[in-house]
């Protein structure tokens, strides 16, 4: 719901189908999701480094990142978990109006917000990508040291120890990331963007 009135849609006279022909290759959202640790923002950039290597638009948005600026007002509380997937949404949508795959890297864990997100989008545009890796073996990475912190009860609302996770249901993707390399993860995410022809 929009609070201002008297607003109008500007649409560009640059359409995203025009960037596509242009560019030589389409747009959408890689939208990883999975506990801290699990490995999103470490196989989000791979594949974005691979992309951009190749001659693709690319971008990442990363939670850790974008809670420095465009959502340093939230925290992690429901209500404002919500909000910061609700933000990050409008922006992925822009990249992908702009013509670029964006891949963000947030933990993402209700799966209402998720959906919410994926309705902002096209058929094949929207692409979940679980990152699956069991709470034990993201604590025994823990590379920030947050679960450490938050056993000792310094963090509160922590992901995974007194915050919910909710796993995706049928995500297009999901990557064992305890089992798989970077590499192997990156290619399995290369193969489902090519059998769209989306690269
Ligand atoms: S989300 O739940 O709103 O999607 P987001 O991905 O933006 O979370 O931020 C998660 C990152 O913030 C974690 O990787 C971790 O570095 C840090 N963090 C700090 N406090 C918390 C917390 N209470 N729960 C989860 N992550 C936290």
């Amino acid at each position: 719901m929009s609070k201002a009135t008297n607003i109008t849609w500007h649409t560009s006279t640059v359409t995203k189908t025009d960037r596509h022909a242009q560019n030589g290759h389409g747009s959408s959202v890689l939208w990883f999701t999975g506990l801290s640790g699990s490995g999103k923002s470490t196989i989000a950039n791979a594949v974005s480094n691979e992309l951009f290597r190749q001659g693709i638009n690319e971008y990442v948005l990363d939670g850790d990142n974008i809670r420095h600026g465009l959502n340093r007002d939230l925290g992690f509380s429901d209500y404002d978990r919500t909000e910061n997937i609700r933000r990050i949404g409008e922006v992925a949508k822009l990249f992908v109006d702009s013509g670029s795959v964006v891949t963000t890297a947030f933990i993402s864990p209700f799966r209402s917000d998720r959906e919410q997100v994926r309705a902002l989008f096209e058929q094949d545009e929207f692409i979940e990508v679980y990152v699956q890796c069991p709470i034990e073996e993201c604590e025994r990475r823990d590379p920030k040291q947050l679960y450490v912190k938050a056993r000792r009860g310094e963090i509160k609302d922590f992901t995974g120890i007194d915050s919910p996770y909710e796993a995706p249901e049928r995500p297009e993707i999901t990557i064992r990331s305890d089992l798989l390399t970077v590499q192997e993860a990156v290619k399995q995410i290369f193969r489902y963007l090519q059998e769209k022809n989306i690269i």
